[in-house]
């Protein structure tokens, strides 16, 4: 299955769908991993802090697709922010991998009481000129976090992974990020945790274009160009979750869509919460 890709403002092509790794350890993680490879994704999304590195790399060598034809994702830890901790965390995170270089590494969360992100971001800006990650990128950064790494550097994450799905759409984050060629990527694409999946206009599409209310979600994420790391350790699953791309939407179908989103205050606020 052909999975459309992005590009990003580096001028490289990622998956507008990969496959998400949170909670999946050991081999079960390795064999879902080779798994979703098999099945089609060319994106994996896994962070040193979901300590299964290592078992996404196993399971990227199970599966026999070529090394170079996927997209290796990971994220720099709250614990390990700052120039020269980053700089060795990516090196640790390759190695744990069994990667020579990580395609797109992302600073996992601001941690702004830590006073480092700056200096963190300035780690990847100097692994991405060296071409030992080709990517670098952001994850939970609000307008203020990504203005400031701007500021600084004078230059934006190519990649913003943050919490988003219909019920948190984060319309006006992801207008801020288009504004400056910030590619939006979703974690917790399905919005299940939201329980938005028995809504009455989700169920509605459902019926009508023959998919499942979490396919809905992927559609409508993917239809406004946002990437999505779905997570699931069943190979039906995971090829239900790339089987996106051959329906669409009407502005009546967004309408229903959008009448969902919660709003910003209903994302975890990465001011107040950080996650080391
Ligand atoms: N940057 C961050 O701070 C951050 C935070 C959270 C997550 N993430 C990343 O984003 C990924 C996705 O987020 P997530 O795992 O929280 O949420 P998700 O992918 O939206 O949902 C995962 C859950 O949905 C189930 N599921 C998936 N597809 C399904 C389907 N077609 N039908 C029924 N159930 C389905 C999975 O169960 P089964 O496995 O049993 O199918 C799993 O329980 C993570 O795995 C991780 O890689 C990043």
């Amino acid at each position: 299955m052909d999975i459309p890709t992005v590009e990003l403002n580096n001028g490289f092509a990622i998956p507008l769908v990969g496959l998400g790794t949170y909670d999946m350890l050991g081999q079960p993680c390795a064999d879902a991993v080779s798994s979703g490879l098999r099945a089609g994704y060319r994106l994996l999304d896994t962070a040193s802090r979901y300590s299964n590195e290592m078992s996404v790399g196993m399971g990227l060598r199970e599966s026999g697709i070529s090394r170079t034809d996927v997209v290796v994702q990971t994220k720099l830890g709250g614990g390990d922010q700052g120039f020269d901790e980053a700089i060795n965390a990516a090196k640790e995170s390759a190695r744990r991998l069994g990667v020579r270089h990580i395609d797109v590494y992302l600073i996992h969360w601001p941690c702004p009481s830590l006073g480092r992100t700056v200096e963190s971001w300035k780690a990847l800006l100097t692994l991405a000129d060296e071409g030992f990650i080709r990517v670098p990128g952001v994850s939970n950064f609000k307008q203020h976090h990504l203005q400031m790494l701007y500021d600084e550097t004078g230059r934006w994450p190519a990649l913003n992974q943050i919490q988003c799905s219909p019920a948190i759409a984060r319309t006006e984050l992801r207008a801020f990020m288009s504004e400056h060629g910030i590619h939006a990527q979703a974690w917790h694409p399905t919005g299940r945790k939201e329980h938005m999946l028995a809504e009455p206009g989700v169920l509605r599409l459902a019926r009508r274009f023959g998919k499942s209310p979490t396919q809905i979600a992927l559609r409508w994420a993917v239809q406004h160009g946002i990437g999505v790391v779905p997570k699931s350790s069943h190979t039906g699953r995971q090829l239900e979750n790339l089987d996106l791309f051959d329906f669409d939407f009407d502005s009546e179908d967004l309408a229903d869509l959008t009448a969902l989103d919660r709003g910003e205050r209903a994302a975890r606020d990465s001011d107040v919460e950080e996650e080391f």
